[in-house]
């Protein structure tokens, strides 16, 4: 079974003045158990909406989707899932105590297990100290970190974050990838999107890249990293001892190590040179 399979799906929205907006125009893909699956486009692409249906806060106009195969819009397909919206905002008036344990409850967690989690949860989030006072008084990091709190709280299965990092400072950032990295090491599923193709070459095993509706791409990192080498940096020591190196394109690999070997020169290095995520990226969504 997959943690997430998305067959098919379609989303049109109703624009100003009769218009229709294609926000899905047909996306399948799946997201395997134990997967960091990072979901990639620009502002506008489609990503909350593909989100949205998901989590059954929006139908869609077509095609179907399951989470852990329980069909989307079902609440046995949301009890196995920690879900972040976009730009969450909770009752302000509560403490993220308050709200973990409010969390916690609706999904019928045991009073101590309850307890235990909030505990465990505020202090991998950094939230101990301003654990007791009202949220309204939480700065933006905060509120978002609350919002990975919350999606943690019943240790579910499988993870769905839009824009997790966003909105967190360097620091924030780093926190929000080890955190992903460990949900990793224990075997969940985790489902995020970004426009930020950094978070997603660090802690990714695939990535799908939607523009405008459509999904370009969807690729292992390591695949996408691959298909950008576009040459390599070769470091030599000749024969007196000192160092050269060379720039050369893809193709003049094979020739130039032969030529070093006949010029009795030492190889020391062979470094790839890519393209990054980036650059990736901005090729896809300029086609
Ligand atoms: N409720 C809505 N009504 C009309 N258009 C919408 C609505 N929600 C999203 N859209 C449009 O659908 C497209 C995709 O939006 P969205 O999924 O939010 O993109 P992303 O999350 O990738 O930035 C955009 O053109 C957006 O304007
Ligand atoms: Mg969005």
């Amino acid at each position: 079974m997959k943690a997430i399979e998305i067959s098919n799906l379609v989303k049109t929205f109703a624009g100003k003045k009769r218009t229709l907006v294609s926000a899905l125009q047909g996306i399948s893909m799946d997201i395997g158990q134990g997967e960091v699956f990072g979901f990639l486009g620009p502002n506008g692409a489609g990503k909350s909406t593909t989100i949205k249906c998901l989590m059954g806060l929006i139908k869609p106009t077509a095609g179907s989707a399951t989470i852990m195969g329980e069909p989307i819009g079902s609440v046995a397909s949301r009890m196995n899932v920690g879900f972040l919206p976009e730009n969450p905002a909770f009752y302000d008036y509560l403490s993220a105590e308050e709200y973990l344990l409010f969390v916690g409850s609706t999904f019928g967690m045991d009073k101590t297990l309850l307890a235990q989690r909030t505990e465990e949860t505020l202090n991998l989030l950094e939230l101990q100290d301003a654990r007791k006072r009202p949220m309204r008084g939480y700065s933006k990091g905060m509120v978002q970190r609350v919002g990975l709190a919350q999606t943690l709280i019943h240790d579910p299965a499988v993870y769905i974050l839009d824009e997790p990092m966003s909105g967190l400072d360097p620091i924030g950032r780093a926190l929000v990838k080890d955190i992903i990295l460990g949900l990793k090491k224990r075997g969940k599923s985790v489902f995020f999107s970004t426009h930020i193709t950094d978070d997603v070459e660090k802690v990714c095993d695939r990535v799908a890249v939607i523009n405008k509706g459509q999904l370009q791409v969807v690729d292992s990192v390591e695949n996408i990293l691959q298909r950008g080498v576009e040459g390599y940096t070769v470091c030599f020591v000749t024969s007196d001892g000192s160092k050269e190196e060379l720039v050369i394109d893809k193709s003049a690999l094979q020739g130039v190590i032969q030529l070093a070997v006949e010029q009795g020169k030492k190889i020391e290095k062979i470094e790839p040179r890519r393209k990054d995520m980036e650059a990736f990226f901005l090729e896809i969504v300029a086609q």
